[in-house]
């Protein structure tokens, strides 16, 4: 079965063809991120605008390299929410069109469930399944039964996990989107301490192992008997840090500006940022290990775009493999962001087909949905 999925629920124009699930014919994406560094944020308006123009060649461009025409396509399946209103109408309105016009069956998709089938792309997970979606709107547990049955188990309380990374690293003058930003920072930070404590430990014969020591930054609700976050404490815990040493985004902003930060200024940033992604991560890891001792689900799936963050994936790679029931999962890192192969895979696992006159963009649309 071949789908021809299409993703605007932000800032991204995308398209793709996916065969059966699994393989990808071709997949092309429009973006107006360049336009969205500019200004620190995604501005709706520009972003749909950018979108109504794009998407016809886009979908063009796409039959064009999988080199098939719309007889060959079996369904035609788009987000419908949740996302930005006027973003989620292009595509939503452009797949209804295409629906009647060239009559094939019609599959809305949630795009938070879709976030989980790009785990589905590479493998097969077995059901009962919990599914983390951390992304830049939204940080939700759910159990699934089976593609149909899905049920919101936990999640944050205020800002999403991506949320948590984009404010702290526009507090730090770290460029949109905060969570690459920080991660990158903190990656070459940790790097660089990894190979000063190990020489160091070559020297002394200490274990390397208690490196961390990374608590500058809250983990609330960490050990709470629940799947409940709050990440709103951890942003102004770091405005109050940023607040007593200026001397940190003074230095940052000069890497935008004429002037290199000096290397200590650098390692600053670097640690700040270590410990912003270890607050973050320490907690969500806290509360999959609490998912899984609870449910015990056969697989657990981590998706959104924060599961693209290497310092998650490996501490959850560890909390599983001292686990003996179940898989863990997580999509190839260029399927973690937002992509209509996702799109496309969602709608052949849960293919609920859909007269295009009652398909609706809902940019409220709950998980469960
Ligand atoms: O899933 P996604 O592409 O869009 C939404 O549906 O929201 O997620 C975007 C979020 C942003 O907040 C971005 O900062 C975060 O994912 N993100 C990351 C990384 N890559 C993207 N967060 C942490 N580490 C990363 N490597
Ligand atoms: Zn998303």
């Amino acid at each position: 079965m071949i789908i021809l999925g299409i993703e605007t629920s932000f800032d991204e124009t995308a398209v793709a063809i996916v065969e059966d699930g699994k393989k990808v014919l071709a997949e092309v994406t429009a973006t107006s991120a360049d336009m969205h560094i500019k200004t620190g944020g995604v501005i709706p308006e520009k972003a749909a605008r950018e979108q109504v123009n794009s998407i016809i060649p886009v979908i063009n461009e796409c039959l064009k390299i999988a080199s098939i025409t719309r007889n060959d396509i079996d369904n035609i399946a788009v987000t419908y929410g949740p996302g930005l209103i006027g973003s989620l109408l292009v595509g939503v309105e452009t797949a209804k069109t295409l629906s009647m016009v060239w009559d094939k069956p019609l599959i809305p998709v949630n795009h938070l469930q879709a976030h989980l089938y790009a785990c589905f792309l590479d493998n097969s997970p077995e059901f009962p399944l919990v599914g983390l979606v951390v992304s830049g709107g939204h940080t939700d547990f759910v159990y699934m039964e089976s593609p149909g049955k899905i049920k919101h188990i936990g999640g944050t309380r205020d800002d999403a996990a991506g949320e948590a990374f984009d404010k702290t690293a526009r507090l730090l003058g770290l460029p949109y989107p905060g969570g690459p930003a920080i991660s990158a920072a903190a990656e070459s930070f940790l790097r660089k301490q990894e190979s000063t404590v190990e020489q160091q430990a070559l020297l002394t014969q200490t274990d390397p192992g208690s490196r961390s020591g990374m608590t500058l930054f809250p983990r609330p609700m960490i050990h709470s008997k629940n799947l409940d976050m709050s990440f709103s404490g951890l942003k102004t815990s770091v405005l109050n840090y940023v607040k007593s040493h200026p001397e940190l985004v003074s230095g940052s902003r000069s890497r935008i500006g004429e002037q290199r930060p000096s290397s200590a200024c650098r390692d600053d940033m670097g640690r700040i940022a270590a410990e912003i992604q270890e607050a973050i991560v320490d907690t969500i890891v806290a509360k999959v290990a609490f998912a899984m001792e609870k449910y015990k689900p056969k697989s657990f799936l981590l998706a959104g775009g924060v599961s693209a963050n290497t310092r998650l994936r490996n501490k959850l790679q560890v909390l599983y493999s001292n686990y003996e029931k179940g898989e863990f999962y997580v999509p190839q890192v260029q399927y973690t962001t937002d992509n209509a192969v996702m799109i496309a895979a969602a709608a052949f696992y849960n293919p609920k087909i859909v007269s295009w006159k009652n398909v609706n963009a809902n940019p409220n649309l709950g998980i469960e949905e």
